[in-house]
């Protein structure tokens, strides 16, 4: 056990306690940034003549060293450090003996670990956002292709209207884009350095904070020393916007499922993304769709241990906050690798378009077109409103749609109807009259599409 702080202790810690206390099995994750923290770190004190020139290259090359060892595997991280913090520091002094010791001069681990889990956060941030973008451009190009696609729309998962799957799919694209500016509100918001604030209050030799900050990429340093600390929003805010990320797949994983379903038959999800039954022959299941669904559980529980974690804590830093890691750790993985999957199944699921497009036709979706048809012809909405009403029960009665009634049926209910109803009803002009700005009409949706496609390539 290499611990950092034995000198006030005269017992053995207990090896359950120990065991209990570190770290170092989920914070050797950050071996990386807590490096080039340390690095920073010593630059800025010998800018400031606290360490010799001479003091900070030795440091410097034992630290990148460390690195290369690290990543060629000659160096393993094992549990006989407390942490991270722990590891790099004892390896420092082994490498390069006396000026090792002197890399924890003006910082304490409380704002090395706030500098460590920032760094790591926001490279994880820039990750997601890529991979946000990689959902996003598949999402664009599905829309691309199905702007006269037409599928039923749905309220109350009643079919409502026709849409377009270039529409269906473009709610979800407005969704992961705001997904996207949450990541970046959040990078923005989170860019203050904590390095410098020491345990707690500062230090009383003269750092350069701004230098420090700078070196690593921040905007400046955090304004309170004591906040600097304790402070973890930032991990609030990525685990509640990583909630709605999941809230996102879940939802659309979920109509996939549906769609994927005998029932509905709209998509057929590829068989690399679906497994069979140990039992049943004919089983096809959408178990990567369903496994995404449900890994939402585990980032929106992660998000709520976070909150509880942290609202009983005084100021400023208690041990309760090593608890923000695994969870942020595994709720970050488990957003990675779901959105790859997610973007994976749809890139290969089977859109079928005459099903969806007879769906819409079966489902009366085109209702609304016709009484609007009759308003144009002078009938009031709310008579009209009857009139359709009456006409699709009589549909239902002869189990056909309304583009299959022949016109003295439609003529018995009102003689406004002539022949040019079943252009009006027709699925091409029920969409395709839908022009305002954000509807499924093709105009309205290229607008919508050229517009997305900037965004993406801006
Ligand atoms: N492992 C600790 C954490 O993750 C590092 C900070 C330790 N500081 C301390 N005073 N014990 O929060």
């Amino acid at each position: 056990m290499a611990q950092l702080w034995g000198g006030r202790f005269t017992k053995e810690t207990d090896k359950l306690v120990y065991n209990f206390n570190a770290s170092i099995s989920f914070d050797q994750k950050f071996y990386k940034q807590d490096i080039m923290g340390s690095k920073a770190h010593v630059k800025m004190l010998a800018k400031q003549g606290i360490l010799t020139e001479e003091e900070r290259d030795q440091i410097l090359e034992g630290l990148d060293g460390i690195l290369r060892d690290v990543e060629n595997g000659s160096l393993e991280i094992t549990p006989e450090y407390e942490d991270i913090h722990s590891f790099v520091e004892a390896n420092l002094i082994d490498r390069i003996g006396d000026p090792g010791k002197k890399l924890h001069t003006g910082r304490s681990r409380n704002d090395q670990v706030a500098l460590d889990m920032k760094l790591y956060v926001r490279d994880e941030i820039d990750e997601i956002d890529g991979e946000l973008k990689t959902l996003l451009q598949e999402l664009l190009s599905l829309m691309e292709k199905n702007v006269h696609t037409y599928m039923p729309g749905f309220t109350h998962l009643q079919k409502a209207q026709p849409v377009t799957l270039a529409h269906h799919i473009g709610a979800y694209f407005e969704m992961f884009r705001r997904d996207r500016e949450r990541m970046a509100d959040i990078r923005k918001r989170m860019n203050l350095c904590p390095l410098g604030a020491g345990a707690l209050a500062g230090t009383t030799y003269p750092l350069d904070r701004e230098y420090t900050a700078q070196l690593l990429g921040f905007d400046g340093p955090t304004r309170n020393s004591m906040d600097s600390v304790s402070d973890r929003d930032y991990v609030i805010e990525l685990l509640s916007a990583l909630s709605t990320v999941m809230m996102h797949l879940s939802r659309f994983s979920e109509e996939i499922i549906l769609w994927n379903s005998n029932e509905y038959g709209f998509v057929e999800i590829d068989d690399a993304y679906s497994t069979g039954s140990s039992i049943m022959p004919q089983k096809k299941n959408p178990d990567i769709a369903e496994l995404l669904r449900g890994k939402t559980g585990r980032v929106y529980g992660a998000l709520m241990s976070i909150l509880t974690t942290m609202k009983g804590i005084p100021l400023a830093y208690n041990k309760d906050m090593q608890e923000d890691k695994e969870l942020t750790f595994d709720a970050i993985d488990t957003v990675k690798g779901c959105l790859r999957l997610f973007a994976g199944m749809i890139s290969t699921m089977e859109f079928r378009r005459e099903v969806m497009e007879a769906s819409a036709k079966n489902g009366f979706t085109n209702a609304t077109d016709a009484a609007d048809y009759l308003v144009n012809h002078g009938v009031p909405f709310r008579d009209a409103h009857g009139i359709v009403g009456r006409l699709v029960l009589l549909c239902i009665d002869r189990g056909i749609s309304l583009d299959e009634l022949p016109l003295e049926e439609y003529q018995k209910l009102s003689p406004a109807f002539q022949e040019d109803i079943y252009e009006a009803v027709s699925m091409k002009t029920c969409v395709e009259k839908r022009e305002t700005y954000g509807a499924p009409g093709p105009e309205a949706m290229e607008k919508v599409i050229r517009e997305n496609r900037k965004y993406l390539e801006g």
